[in-house]
């Protein structure tokens, strides 16, 4: 049997815990929600925006957490514990985080970048797995808690670990990225996404540019060539001292691309690497999921793992809920095709989406189905990135558009000389009309901001006219 996460010993010194504590054995996960806890995991209660860990800390050892990491001046009521009383359990949880990359072995990758870090993470899980115990971020755990919750995770017998950083604010990344200081940083690209925090895309690149602040010496940073920003994050990884390694559709990029042919819900995607050609399929489709493909197998490669293995096993990956996940449904008279991409919206995603709904037949005259939400978090230029989605949607050859929030109202107007458009100002108000439509043979794509509430009117549909569960690739 391998050893456990944490021998009991040494999480307490990791810690650093008011001394006098005792457990009744190992660490064999951390936990910070109550409802999650595995038996003989550590709860650390750490305060967010809306709940204190504290107040669930008696639920988390009934659940059979093997302790409760608390602050001081926890009121420990009448639960008996075991509790360890620290400064602050975030802090302790950052403690045991850099504990953890201090023992490990790893080969460790962090990625940023402004959109596809969960994906692209998902699809190194698959292609490093094919070399060795890979261990990466849960969901999108990518914050100041995220990440040391991610890190103090790390089995310690790990080959390669991945670990994802995100960002609202700038200054946020170099924190995270001195925590995991990766051997690779992966920057999947830079855009307009919680522009309202920012004065520019530029002060974006800059605040993608803090991960390789954490890098190990003699590491490698490896680039989107493809970006506007392309120069700025080469400039930065070059004073950090990084050897660059580039991936995109540009012909000199180390990683480039030379085709991508959609087939039976994925890609088929040739590539030059370092000189080498490589083909191989993506078990998902969508060019932008094709492109953050070369991004992959340029981390991998840089990592010193298995290229052939790791680009034969990227073919499992799946989209997943909410972004891109496609589902058959059985409607009257037929089926038709659901495309769920209500998890976020950005104007980048927003176009790439779109692009699969182009990309995507509609059968025995159906029709393609744009239904939009607002894009949250663009802050005074959010009216014109919204205008600039006629574009796109002319371009998918969208034959309807359901919109709704009080910024798409606008792009409404614009298209409604050319397409047909229903527009009501909340979501859950185009349920009725988006039921009345959806006809045999049509595709159906929902994207908006988590905000934006498109999720329900999925569920709807989902729950309708599902015939198969809401994952299969259509
Ligand atoms: N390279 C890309 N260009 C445009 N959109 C992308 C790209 N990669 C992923 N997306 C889209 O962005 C959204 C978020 O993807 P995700 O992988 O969860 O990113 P993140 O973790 O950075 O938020 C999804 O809708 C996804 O399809
Ligand atoms: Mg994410």
């Amino acid at each position: 049997m391998s050893a456990p996460l944490w021998r009991e010993r040494e999480f307490l010194a990791a810690i650093n815990g008011r001394p006098g504590a005792k457990l009744a054995g190992d660490i064999t996960s951390i936990s910070i929600d109550s409802r999650t806890v595995q038996p003989g995991g550590a709860f650390f209660a750490i305060r967010g925006e809306n709940f204190d860990g504290h107040d669930f800390a008696g639920v988390a050892l009934d659940a059979g957490a093997r302790v409760a990491v608390v602050g001081m001046g926890f009121e420990f009521h009448n639960h008996k514990g075991p509790f360890v009383v620290v400064d602050d359990p975030l802090a302790a949880l950052e403690r045991l985080a850099v504990a953890a990359r201090a023992r490990s072995g790893a080969a460790i990758c962090g990625i940023t970048g402004s959109v596809g870090k969960t994906s692209t993470k998902e699809a190194l899980r698959l292609a490093l797995g094919a070399s060795g115990a890979t261990h990466a971020s849960p969901s999108s755990f990518n914050n100041h808690w995220g990440v040391p919750f991610s890190l103090a995770s790390l089995p310690r017998d790990a080959a390669f670990g991945v670990f994802e950083m995100g960002m609202n604010h700038g200054g946020e990344i170099e924190p995270l990225t001195a925590m995991v200081r990766p051997h690779v940083a992966l920057v999947t690209n830079v855009a307009p996404v919680h522009i309202g925090h920012f004065n520019s895309v530029t002060e974006i690149a800059e605040a993608k540019a803090e991960i390789f602040s954490g890098l190990e010496p003699g590491g490698k940073a490896v680039l989107p060539a493809d970006s506007p920003h392309f120069a700025l994050l080469r400039g930065r990884a070059d004073d950090a001292g990084a050897q660059i390694i580039t991936f995109g559709v540009e012909t000199d990029a180390d990683v480039s691309l030379h085709s991508i042919s959609e087939e039976a819900g994925g890609s088929r995607i040739q590539i030059e690497i370092f000189g080498q050609p490589l083909t191989y399929r993506l078990g998902a489709p969508g060019r932008h999921l094709a492109i953050n493909s070369l991004g992959v197998l340029a981390v991998v490669h840089a990592l010193g793992a298995d290229v052939r293995a790791g680009a034969a096993s990227i073919d499992a990956v799946k989209a997943a809920v909410g972004r891109g996940a496609r589902t058959v449904l059985d409607v009257e008279g037929g089926t038709a095709l659901l495309i769920d991409e209500s998890y976020n919206a950005n104007p980048v995603s927003m176009a790439a989406a779109l692009t699969m709904l182009g990309a995507a037949a509609p059968k025995d005259g159906g029709r393609r189905i744009a239904v939009l939400g607002d894009m949250l978090e663009l802050g005074d230029e959010a009216p014109r990135y919204h205008l600039d989605l006629a574009e796109p949607i002319s371009a998918s050859g969208a034959d309807m558009v359901i919109l709704s929030g009080p910024h798409m109202s606008g792009l409404g107007k614009v298209l409604r000389k050319k397409i047909d458009v229903r527009y009501a100002p909340a979501a859950a108000d185009n349920q009725a009309v988006l039921l009345a439509e959806i006809r045999a043979g049509d595709v159906i794509m929902i994207k908006g901001s988590l905000g934006s509430k498109l999720g329900p009117l999925v569920a709807t549909l989902l729950r309708r006219y599902a015939a198969s569960a809401p994952h299969s690739k259509g």
